[in-house]
């Protein structure tokens, strides 16, 4: 018996222990991992990049102290690739091997447990426990139609059959994650089977809080003007809105140079830790760094 119950009696104690791995999450993402967890249905989780998504199955795998295991997805993904596969050099193998001592290898043999790759799906359905593992199925809308098809047909199974093998089921079902930057619309057959959750990008003192958490030494007063510039800047019309992650390392880049405030110089110095785009960089000196982190509050 697993003891999920226990580890997650409720919303408030998902978020504490979020918490303390320094992933904050509000009370509408901690409910929507918390009924997920504990209604064992799969949720996805949709929004823009950097917003936390991935995060987000790391730190509810950190919690329940199990595995995550994660498929990422990309255009061209094969079932056979997120499944198994069979280890045909070792097949090979064991083909001359068995020649040489002038047998005949039984077809069988080479078809079993011995010779099969797991790969993420088959490993998160096949995982021992005691807990369930944490499935990430990483940026799904890279995928495939086929391949989104394929994966509905697992999750309503939590089971595959293998045509040399049978079937496995999942002793410990996963704890089923998707993730989506929205770069189109999946199935509705797919929705219907999960939860969902939108993630917002976090307001300013969220985002200040986050880096106080990730970034070593940042003081209140940087972290709170970092959240502000990225506030600022997302409010521009960018090729590639800055996220959380840009926030943390725009902040690192400060500490490590020792600047004690995010003014224009400083700003327009450290720009690359946030801007990855040459027109976003030249779109933000347009408009001049001064308005972006020159008032002071
Ligand atoms: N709510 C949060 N609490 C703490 N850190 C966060 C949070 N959201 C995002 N981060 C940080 O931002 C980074 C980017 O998040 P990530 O999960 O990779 O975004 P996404 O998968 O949505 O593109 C993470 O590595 C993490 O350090
Ligand atoms: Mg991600």
């Amino acid at each position: 018996m697993s003891d999920l119950a226990e580890r997650l009696p409720d919303v408030a104690a998902l978020l504490a222990a979020l918490d303390q791995i320094s992933y904050l999450a509000d009370e509408s993402l901690g409910t929507a991992l918390f009924l997920a967890a504990r209604m064992g249905q799969p949720i996805l989780l949709e929004g823009e990049p950097g917003v936390g998504k991935t995060e987000a199955a790391k730190a509810l795998a950190s919690v329940l102290d199990t595995p995550m295991i994660r498929l990422q997805c990309y255009e061209g993904l094969t079932s056979a690739e997120a499944l198994y596969e069979w280890n045909y050099p070792r097949q090979l193998l064991a083909i001359r091997l068995a020649e040489a001592r002038g047998e005949t290898p039984r077809e069988a043999d080479l078809f079993s447990d011995e010779y099969l790759l797991e790969r993420p799906l088959l490993a998160a359905l096949d995982h021992p426990g005691p807990r369930p593992a944490v499935l990430l199925i990483d940026e799904v809308d890279r995928g495939d139609d086929e391949f989104e098809a394929f994966l509905f047909e697992l999750l309503a199974e939590s089971a595959v059959t293998i045509p040399e093998l049978g079937t496995r089921r999942a002793a410990h079902p996963p704890v089923v994650v998707l993730t989506s930057n929205r770069t189109r619309d999946l199935h509705d057959a797919l929705k219907r089977r999960c939860l969902y959750h939108w993630i917002d990008y976090p307001n300013v003192p969220r985002v200040a809080a986050i880096i106080r958490r990730r970034v070593p030494g940042a003081s209140e007063r940087l972290a709170d003007q970092v959240a502000r510039g990225v506030a600022g800047l997302r409010e521009l019309d960018l090729a590639k809105p800055p996220g959380v992650a840009e926030a943390i390392s725009w902040a690192t880049a400060l500490g490590v140079l020792g600047a004690a405030d995010l003014d224009p110089v400083t700003a327009e110095r450290t720009a690359g830790a946030v801007l990855k785009y040459a027109e976003d960089l030249r779109a933000v000196r347009r408009a001049g760094f001064a308005a972006l982190v020159g008032q002071d509050g």
